[in-house]
C-alpha cells in the first residue's frame, strides 16, 4: 500500500505544474483566507471566501479575482480582510503594468464562496518609484485609521501609502532610507499602535523596521546588529552600517537574503515570529522573546514539510487572540497548510471547495487530494463523474491511513508542540533586541526633536518633510496622488485590536450564515 501512494504522490507530483507565484493570507474572524498570483495564467486567484476555517482552493474555475486594472506578469500581492456583517471583505494589492501599486477592493458572496469587485484603484501614480522587483506588505488597523502598504522603492528602500477613512490615500514616504535585499518583505499590527515591517537586509541579516505610539519607526537588523544600535527614518542612507565585527549570537539558517517572502506573525503574549523558507527549501522560525532575537527549533517534515523550491514564497496568517498560526507554501506541486493551534498539525494540501452551493458536503473535511490531477480536480468540481469522487475517496482512505502512520512512526518531537507556545525559554544565545524591539524603549522616542514634532502633526506635512519623497514626486503627481478621496469603501466597523473582534456565529462550513 505504501508502494502505491508513493507511485500516486510521485504522478500527482509530475502532473503539476511548477507554480511559484505570489502568495498572501490573512486571518479573520471567519477563517484563514488566501490568495495567489497563478503566474501560467497571471490571475490573482482565491481561496472560497466562505471557508469556514480551512481554505477551499480550486487551481481552476471561477475563484480568480474580477480586477478593473490588469496586475503586471508575476506581480507580487498582499491583501488583508475581516468578517463583519456575516461577510468576509477583502483588499488587496498588486502591480499593475506601469508598475503602480494598485487596490482591489472585493466582499464575499457567502453562498458561493465568490468575492464580488467593489472596486479597483491606482494608489500611486507612475512617477512614484517603484522597484520592479518590488514586493508588497499590508496591514489594517482599523475602522477610521484604515490601511499602510509597504513597498520597495528603485532603491530598495522601504516606503509607506496610507489610507484613512477621512484622507483617503496619501503617500508618507520612506520608512527608513536603508535599502534590503529584494523581494522579501512582511508586516504585522499588534493592535496596539504597533507595526512591524520585516525585510531580507542582505546576505545574512533580516530587517524589522518598527512604528510606534510615538510615531517614529526605528530600523534594527539581526542577527548582527546595526553599529549605534538602531536607526530612525532620518538615519540618511549613507550611515547604515551593519556591526559585523562582534560574532553574532546565532546565524539565519539557510539564509542567503534572495527568499523571495518574510511571513510576520505575532501572538497573544506579544511574541513576534519571522518565517521564511531557505535556500535548503525548509521552513525556519526566528522569534523576539524576553527582548532576544533567537532562531527556534525546526519541526519535522510531519509538521513543516519541504517547500517544492529553495527561498520560496510563504505565506502567513495567524489570529493574535488564539495564538494560532497558518502557513501557506507549494508542497508536491500543491497549495498546503501548515498549521499551528497550540499544537503542530500534520501538513496538508488545500482541498478545493465543496461542489455545489447546495451541497453541506459534511464529509469533505475527510477527503484528500494529495495524490489527484488536476482534471480530476476539475471533475469533481463540476460534480460530473461520480467515479472520480469514489477514487477521490479511496485515495482519500490511502493517504489518510499513510499519514495516520506516518504520525505514529514520527510522534512529534517533544520541542515540536511548543515551538510557538508563551513557556518556550528564549535561546541564550540570541541577540539582543535594540530600538523598540528593547526592553528599555529609546530615550530618543520621548525626545523628540522638532523635526520629528513637525512629522507628527499629520502625514501629509511627513511626505513633504521627507526630501526623497520630494524629489521623486513632479506636481502632477502631486496632484494625482493628492486627488479628492476615491469612493470610500466600508472598513471593518469595529478597531482592530484582537481583544475586540467579535466572534462569528458557529455554522456549517460552505453554507452562508442564517440570519436568525
Ligand atoms: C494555474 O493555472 C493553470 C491553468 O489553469 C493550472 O493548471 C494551475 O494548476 C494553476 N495553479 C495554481 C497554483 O492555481
Ligand atoms: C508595542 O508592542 C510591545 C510588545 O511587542 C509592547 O510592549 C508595547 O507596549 C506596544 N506599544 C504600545 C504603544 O502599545
Ligand atoms: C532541524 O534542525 C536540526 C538541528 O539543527 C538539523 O540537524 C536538521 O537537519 C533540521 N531538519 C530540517 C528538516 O531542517
Ligand atoms: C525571561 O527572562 C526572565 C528574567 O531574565 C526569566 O525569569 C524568564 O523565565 C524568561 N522567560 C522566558 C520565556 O524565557
Ligand atoms: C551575544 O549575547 C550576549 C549575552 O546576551 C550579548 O551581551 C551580546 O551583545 C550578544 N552579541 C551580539 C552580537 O548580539
Amino acid at each position: 500500500m505504501a508502494l502505491l501512494v508513493a507511485k500516486l504522490l510521485v504522478l500527482g507530483t509530475a502532473a503539476s505544474p511548477v507554480w511559484a507565484g505570489s502568495i498572501a493570507a490573512w486571518y479573520t474572524a471567519y477563517g484563514p483566507q488566501v490568495i495567489l498570483l497563478n503566474d501560467t495564467t497571471n490571475e490573482i486567484r482565491y481561496s472560497a471566501c466562505n471557508s469556514r476555517d480551512e481554505p477551499r482552493y480550486s487551481y481552476t474555475g471561477d475563484y480568480s479575482f474580477d480586477l478593473g486594472i490588469k496586475p503586471k506578469n508575476g506581480t507580487p500581492v498582499t491583501g488583508v480582510g475581516w468578517y463583519d456583517n456575516g461577510r468576509t471583505s477583502a483588499s488587496i494589492w498588486y502591480l499593475d503594468e506601469q508598475n503602480n501599486v494598485t487596490n482591489a477592493y472585493f466582499d464575499c458572496n457567502m453562498r458561493s464562496g465568490r468575492f464580488l469587485s467593489v472596486g479597483t484603484w491606482t494608489v500611486t501614480s507612475g512617477a512614484l518609484s517603484v522597484h520592479p522587483n518590488s514586493s508588497l506588505a499590508s496591514v489594517v488597523l482599523g475602522e477610521e485609521t484604515g490601511h499602510r502598504v509597504y513597498f520597495h522603492d528603485r532603491y530598495g528602500a522601504i516606503n509607506e501609502l496610507l489610507y484613512t477613512r477621512a484622507t483617503g490615500w496619501e503617500y508618507s514616504g520612506v520608512i527608513s532610507q536603508d535599502t534590503n535585499s529584494l523581494p522579501a518583505l512582511g508586516a504585522a499590527f499588534s493592535g496596539r499602535e504597533n507595526i512591524t515591517v520585516a525585510s531580507a537586509r542582505d546576505e545574512q541579516n533580516i530587517a524589522t523596521t518598527r512604528w510606534n505610539r510615538d510615531e517614529t519607526w526605528f530600523r534594527t537588523t539581526l542577527p548582527h546588529p546595526l553599529e549605534g544600535g538602531y536607526a530612525t527614518t532620518e538615519t540618511i542612507r549613507g550611515d547604515f552600517v551593519v556591526d559585523e565585527a562582534t560574532p553574532a549570537n546565532f546565524s539565519l539558517t539557510a539564509w542567503d537574503g534572495t527568499t523571495k517572502s518574510i511571513g510576520v506573525s505575532i501572538d497573544n503574549a506579544y511574541t513576534r515570529f519571522l518565517w521564511y523558507i531557505g535556500n535548503d527549501r525548509n521552513l525556519h522560525l526566528v522569534a523576539n522573546q524576553n527582548y532576544t532575537w533567537g532562531q527556534r527549533n525546526n519541526q519535522s517534515s510531519t509538521f513543516w514539510p519541504l517547500a517544492d523550491e529553495p527561498n520560496a514564497n510563504l505565506a502567513v496568517a495567524y489570529d493574535m487572540k488564539t495564538s494560532r498560526v497558518w502557513l501557506y507554501y507549494t508542497v508536491q506541486g500543491q497549495l498546503s497548510e501548515i498549521k499551528f493551534d497550540n499544537t503542530w498539525h500534520t501538513w496538508s494540501a488545500l482541498q478545493p471547495p465543496p461542489p455545489s452551493t447546495q451541497s453541506t458536503s459534511t464529509n469533505s473535511n475527510d477527503t484528500s487530494d494529495t495524490g489527484l490531477s488536476t482534471g480530476a480536480k476539475a471533475g469533481i468540481g463540476v460534480g460530473v463523474s461520480l467515479g472520480v469522487i469514489a477514487l477521490a475517496i479511496i485515495i482519500a482512505i490511502v493517504v489518510l491511513a499513510r499519514r495516520k502512520k506516518n504520525a505514529l512512526e514520527n510522534p512529534s518531537d517533544p520541542e515540536g508542540s511548543t515551538t510557538l507556545g508563551p513557556d518556550t525559554p528564549a535561546p541564550s544565545y540570541g541577540s539582543p533586541a535594540l530600538g523598540y524591539d528593547a526592553k528599555e524603549v529609546p530615550i530618543q522616542a520621548y525626545q523628540l526633536p522638532s523635526e520629528q514634532q513637525a512629522q507628527q502633526l499629520d502625514a501629509t506635512t511627513k511626505a513633504e518633510m521627507d526630501n526623497t519623497a520630494r524629489v521623486e514626486l513632479d506636481n502632477t503627481a502631486r496632484a494625482e496622488l493628492y486627488a479628492p478621496p476615491q469612493t470610500l469603501y466600508e472598513l471593518p466597523q469595529h478597531s482592530y485590536s484582537h481583544e475586540l473582534l467579535a466572534e462569528p456565529t458557529q455554522h456549517q462550513p460552505g453554507q452562508p450564515p442564517q440570519k436568525r
